[in-house]
């Protein structure tokens, strides 16, 4: 068994087939400190803290984690918080910076013998369509390789050889451009809020995610093809205030810019996510944008029920699973989708001439309120926000 990638969905697969077990290979192009050190979302969804605690990876979230239930809607018709772990089914994320969830996966899954080739880069996916497929590799010294494994599960990202290798017509790719783009932050500042916080401002969306005590993301929408570095700091302080109306509601708690990306808004869907012995989970499967920061999340998800699929066709003779593999993540792929889109939707106003995006923001507006002041719509937001 072949596992290109060692991000949430490598790695959770790693650990749950070698538990399991099934002898298998992960193959990463980076370093292990370039892995461990990658700083990513960190929201567990609820679902997420249960499938690592099935299987006994969940040790360092208990220890360092932290519960968080409660987001803050500003705009221009004022704002309100959702304590949403009191809301829908009563599920709370944890909040755990995903390079610690990554180094614990890794070091628990080397600890139980398992294989990872740090510095070897899959170039491509062969003979997916037999019951042989093999990986050729570059490995760090330049030199090639080819790896061979009853399958290859492809979870090495939307860039990653597995997308690559698909035969044309193999899978069909469903993408939508949100036409939005956010410049991503990393403040070394406490967080300014006990809350996620949204802000919908006429100037663009601005967004505030705790991640630590000492390190807080926020999210500043830009137009599109802005350069990271074009905006100084005491700009991007200033820009976040405005749209946080840190006026009305407080100031921010400001500190040095240690990372800066910009990232495109867009999602895509591929369909199926399996071409013959050739099975893609997390980002290589579908890519969500990051309003609902439910892509970790989803990963974890689809390693499982992909690991069981493996477990059931490896070690019992059973191909069911894997004939149902596409099928199931499908359907928890594009409901993470529909909230996502539902999500950037309330948070953005629509692009387009006068009239129409003066009818969307209205509608923007009337969706927000009906959040604010609904139970049943915060009944159901709570249900999908926190839920995978
Ligand atoms: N060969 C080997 N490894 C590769 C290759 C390649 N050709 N291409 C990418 N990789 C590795 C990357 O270095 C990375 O470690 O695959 C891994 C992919 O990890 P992620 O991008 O984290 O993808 P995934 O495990 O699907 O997690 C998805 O987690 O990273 C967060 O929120 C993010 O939505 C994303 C989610």
């Amino acid at each position: 068994m072949v596992i290109l990638g060692a991000g949430p969905a490598g790695l959770v697969l790693g650990n749950l087939l070698h538990a399991s077990g099934v002898d298998c290979v992960v193959l990463e192009r980076s370093t292990r400190a370039q892995v461990q050190a990658r700083s990513r979302a960190g929201f567990l969804a609820a679902n997420t803290v249960r499938v690592l605690e099935r299987h006994g990876l969940a040790e360092g979230l208990h220890r360092r984690g932290r519960e968080h239930a409660t987001c803050e809607f500003r705009s221009e018709d004022g704002r309100f918080r959702l304590d949403y772990g009191t809301l829908g089914r009563g599920e709370r994320h944890t909040v755990y910076p995903q390079h610690e969830l990554v180094t614990d996966l890794l070091t628990q899954y080397l600890d139980a013998g398992g294989r990872v080739r740090f510095g070897t880069e899959a170039l491509t996916v062969r003979d997916a369509d037999g019951d042989r497929p093999s990986v050729a590799v570059r490995e760090a010294d330049g030199r090639t390789g080819s790896w061979q494994g009853r399958y290859v599960a492809g979870c090495d990202g939307r860039h990653g050889a597995a997308r690559r290798s698909l035969p044309p017509g193999a899978v069909r790719r469903h993408h939508l451009d949100h036409g939005v783009s956010w410049l991503g932050l990393l403040a070394e500042a406490p967080p300014s809020l006990d809350a996620v916080g949204y802000a919908v401002h006429r100037r663009g969306f601005a967004g505030h995610m705790a991640r630590t005590p000492e390190v807080t993301r926020y999210y500043l929408q830009c137009e599109r093809g802005t350069p990271p570095d074009a905006w100084s700091e005491d700009r991007i302080w200033d820009e976040l205030s405005l749209r946080m109306r840190a006026e009305e509601y407080g100031p921010l708690r400001r500190g040095r810019i240690v990372h800066r990306a910009v990232v495109d808004l867009e999602s895509d869907v591929l369909e199926p996510l399996r071409h013959g012995t050739l099975l893609l989970a997390g980002d290589a499967a579908s890519l969500l944008s990051p309003s609902a920061a439910k892509g970790a999340n989803l990963a974890v998800l689809e390693a499982e029920i992909l690991a069981r699929a493996l477990v059931d066709d490896l070690v019992h003779g059973s191909a069911e699973g894997l004939a149902r593999y596409s099928a199931q993540c499908l359907a928890h792929i594009w409901r993470a989708q529909e909230f996502s889109q539902w999500m950037l939707r309330l948070l953005h106003g629509a692009p387009g001439p006068d009239g129409e995006s003066m009818f969307q923001d209205s509608l923007r507006r009337s969706r927000l309120a009906s959040l604010g002041t609904s139970r049943s719509c915060q009944d159901w937001f709570a249900e999908h926000y926190v839920g995978v």
